[in-house]
């Protein structure tokens, strides 16, 4: 089918579980996290208020010490594994037990931004607000309860990136000794080449069952938890959606919290150095367990820009490197260094192109004022698009769509910032 705004808008609607939207039917039948923070930046172009009540439903599924799940189980669905059950998780909706990249406080502030009806806006802000401010306040507590100004992640979900070749040094030291039997959904529906490995979801299903034996405490989680990771990815979101969170509290009036969050930017501005790598031309993961930096090139650790750590030097260093990307490949971004020997250009996070990563590497380029390469970003992917549909992620060089189809933020990357 052709790719035009009402297509677009179709799969949103199509989609549509009625207040929340699915990634894609079968595949992912329930509400994840930053997928519905860019799902609701979609329906904010064509209906404004399915597109807070999105967000409203995130809320629904927010943990009492603050934490916002990656998934929430709003009606069980048997088409997904682990489902609610394998989580062993208390909370009403049932979710997952760990978290995602934080979107939210920017994505609100956007839709705040270019809202046509200010008043619905202004006010499901102010309702939304402290539940942010209790999320961010839950990223410093139970993930960087040290002070150091990053935060940690116990799981490669909680990236986002499941398996990225970021996470192969870490996963290795994972033992899979406690773990419950599982069974896999996903490759009923998708290529196996398209999907992590047996190996990487035999370690994803024992951190799940650990952390569940622990009745997903805090406190032992941060102590016990087998993979322990500074995320380039998570971190420079965050950072972002704290920078827009205090812009927030301006725009809202909110006094409260200001000093709280104006530490929070202060600290994590600086602790951003131990993430960089002047090698590989971007910012990579650090294994707290092992205190090593993971060097490898990938699109996360691109969101330097996205986040304004970057100072010059960096940042042209970050350029350098994306063209480098963008001379080894037809489209960027690949999701790993097509220049790295782990780069596989159609298994998941180890290669093809991401919409929402596109999005928020442009975003970023364009703020430093990268306006060609911006450009470049933006255009590769609507060429990608163009060429398959709404798919998941791409082939960086054939531009083959992969994954699911009729995917939610590919459609809304479309309507919002393509079209
Ligand atoms: C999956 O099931 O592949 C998801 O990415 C986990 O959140």
């Amino acid at each position: 089918s052709s790719v035009t705004r009402e297509n677009a808008q179709r799969v949103l609607r199509d989609n549509d579980r009625g207040g929340y939207t699915v990634p894609t039917a079968r595949l992912y039948p329930y509400q994840w996290l930053w997928d519905s923070g860019f799902s609701a930046l979609g329906w904010q172009t064509f209906n404004e208020p399915r597109a807070w009540e999105e967000l409203r439903r995130l809320a629904t599924g927010q943990w009492p010490d603050g934490m916002i799940p990656h998934i929430i189980f709003h009606k069980v669905d048997p088409n997904y594994s682990p489902g609610p059950g394998a989580w062993g998780t208390s909370h009403q909706p049932p979710t997952s037990g760990i978290s995602q990249p934080p979107v939210l406080a920017t994505h609100l502030r956007w839709m705040l931004e270019c809202t046509c009806d200010q008043a619905l806006a202004e006010k499901t802000a102010r309702e939304l607000y402290p539940v942010l401010v209790r999320a961010h306040r839950w990223w410093r507590a139970a993930r960087d309860p040290e002070r150091t100004g990053l935060v940690a992640i116990y799981h490669p979900w909680e990236s986002g990136m499941d398996n990225s070749a970021m996470w192969d040094t870490p996963m290795a030291n994972v033992p899979t000794d406690i773990l419950d039997p599982y069974e896999r959904r996903d490759t009923a529906y998708i290529a196996v080449d398209q999907r992590p490995q047996k190996s990487d979801y035999d370690r994803y299903m024992a951190l799940v069952t650990r952390f569940k034996r622990a009745g997903w405490d805090p406190e032992v989680l941060w102590a016990e938890t087998p993979f322990k990771v500074l995320d380039p990815t998570t971190n420079c979101v965050l950072h972002r959606a704290d920078r827009d969170l205090l812009a927030l509290s301006d725009q809202l009036g909110i006094e409260n919290d200001r000093a709280e969050i104006e530490g929070w930017i202060a600290r994590g501005r600086t602790a951003f150095s131990r993430l960089w790598s002047e090698t590989q031309g971007c910012y990579v993961p650090l294994d707290m367990l092992t205190g090593e930096k993971i060097e490898i090139g990938t699109s996360g650790g691109m969101l330097g820009f996205y986040a304004g750590v970057a100072d010059d030097a960096q940042a042209k260093r970050m350029v350098q490197a994306l063209e480098e990307w963008g001379r080894a490949v037809r489209y960027l971004v690949p999701s790993t260094s097509p220049l790295d020997l782990r780069f596989e250009p159609r298994r998941y996070w180890r290669g093809p192109v991401w919409p929402n990563v596109n999005w928020m590497i442009g975003v970023g380029l364009a703020e430093y004022g990268f306006s060609d390469l911006a450009r470049r970003v933006r255009e590769d992917l609507r060429s990608l698009i163009q060429s398959s549909g709404f798919y998941e992620y791409w082939e960086p060089t054939t531009s083959e769509g992969l994954g699911g189809a009729h995917f939610s933020w590919t459609a809304a990357t479309w309507l919002a910032w393509i079209d």
